[in-house]
């Protein structure tokens, strides 16, 4: 297996393909994105990812990764693309699908599909071995499928996929092992062989998992509020258990993953998931919690002007994908609360519908301070300075 095809050069395709190609992998990357393509091409990234930069660099300029709009014959066919979910929280297969139909007239016998995207339980068998069924290949005998989920955090994506145990699940067997002895050629963790079923449901628990535990310290967060105590020193004490370990709250979860994949479990089994479901319902609320609290301060000034730090889902990244602090962001500048400052250190990276303010200016400006993401240059931010303003501090940075 020398030839590989990644569909999708995003946050986990891109890193993919460039791991695979310093690997002695030739990587054909594929992307719908002309602007994506091209700025591979070039040995550069779109994205923000630590030493991302450095390894595609090396990876296009040996002539082992190559970007380009269409897919190509390969032995390896990785499928990267996203997984959002549409109306309704119902899972949107549309990419997986169209990347599937798009490698159909390149894929010949004993080529292996692997699908890397997060995706509900049946995608492999339901949705990608029909589409391939169009080969005229046999399924599993001829051309084999597997689900290998990605479970890296991003800011750590590159050592991730390298250290991260793997959980591969074929459609049968064989398909497993074809797609375990690739996978060895360059992850130095585990590898736990399954079916397509349970490596699918195994992802979405994981996120699940997170999920469920972040909503019960949104939820000791709203309890607190409510009976006027500090949550962070709750939970700090709370924590001195030597067996309880509670998460921290915060303005809501965000991203592609935590906020995205319980609802394909809710999607598919929605009388079971009734805590799952109620988790999500707790995080998705907590952005109007914070909202608000805000409002309420804001009734306290004449014309107030509200500093939001932070607009990425997570500190230290530049995705904003399902940003619970953009979306607070945004629902105070809709409901016009007062003049609304926003800064993040990545926001020049956004085409958004509001420009960023200077942190100095911000800070200098400001009557309420919301922190609403933890990002490193808030921490070394003057303490004196905030003592005149009033403080939503959704992450806990500024306590005395
Ligand atoms: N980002 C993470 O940290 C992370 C972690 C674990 C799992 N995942 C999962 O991995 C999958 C990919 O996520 P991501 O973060 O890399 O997404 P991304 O949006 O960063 O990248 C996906 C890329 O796929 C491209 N694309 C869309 N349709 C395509 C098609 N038909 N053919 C070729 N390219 C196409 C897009 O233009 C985009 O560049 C998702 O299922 C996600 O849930 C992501």
């Amino acid at each position: 297996m020398k030839k590989i095809c990644v569909m999708g050069l995003g946050y986990i395709g891109l890193p993919t393909a460039s791991i695979l190609a310093t690997k002695g992998y030739m990587v054909h990357g594929v992307d719908v994105a002309q602007k994506v393509v091209d700025i591979i091409n070039s040995g550069g990234i779109h994205i923000v990812e630590p030493d991302l930069d450095i390894l595609v660099k090396a990876a296009v300029g040996s002539g082992k990764l190559k970007a380009a709009l269409k897919p190509a014959e390969a032995d390896v066919f990785f499928i990267c693309v996203p997984t959002p979910f549409k109306e309704g929280y119902r899972p949107d297969m549309r990419f997986v699908e169209e990347a599937t139909e798009a490698i159909v007239p390149y894929v010949k016998k004993g080529n292996l599909v692997i699908l890397e995207s997060t995706s509900p339980v049946g995608s492999c068998d339901d949705i990608i071995a029909p589409i391939l069924k169009k080969t005229g290949l046999v399924i599993g005998e001829e051309v084999f499928i597997a689900h290998a989920p990605e479970r890296v955090l991003p800011g750590h994506i590159l050592k991730e996929t390298i250290e991260n145990d793997r959980i591969i699940g074929g459609i049968n067997d064989r398909s497993s092992q074809i797609c375990a002895d690739l996978y060895r050629t360059f992850v130095k963790g585990n590898i736990y062989l399954t079916n397509a079923r349970t490596a699918e449901l195994a992802k979405l628990v994981e996120n699940s998992y997170r999920d469920v535990n972040i909503a019960f310290a949104n939820e000791l967060a709203n309890i607190c509020d409510e009976l006027d105590i500090d949550v962070w020193e709750l939970i700090a004490l709370a924590n001195r258990h030597p067996r309880v370990k509670i998460l921290s709250p915060g303005p809501g979860v965000g991203g592609h993953c935590l906020a995205v994949d319980p609802w394909f479990i809710v999607d598919s089994v929605p009388q079971k998931a009734r805590l799952i479901r109620t988790a999500r319902e707790i995080n998705e609320a907590r952005p109007h919690v914070i909202f608000e609290k805000v409002k309420e301060l804001a009734k306290k000034f004449k014309k107030p002007v509200i500093g939001c730090l932070g607009v990425s889902y997570k500190p230290d990244i530049d995705d904003i994908r399902e940003s619970p602090a953009l979306e607070i962001v945004r629902m105070l500048m809709k409901e016009k609360v007062g003049e609304v400052l926003v800064h993040d250190p990545y926001l020049a990276g956004h085409a958004l519908e509001f420009k960023g303010t200077e942190l100095d200016e911000l800070l200098s400006r400001s009557d309420i301070l919301v922190l609403l993401v933890n990002h490193t240059p808030y921490y070394a931010i003057d303490k004196k300075l905030l003592n005149e303003k009033a403080l939503v501090d959704t992450r806990g940075i500024f306590r005395k």
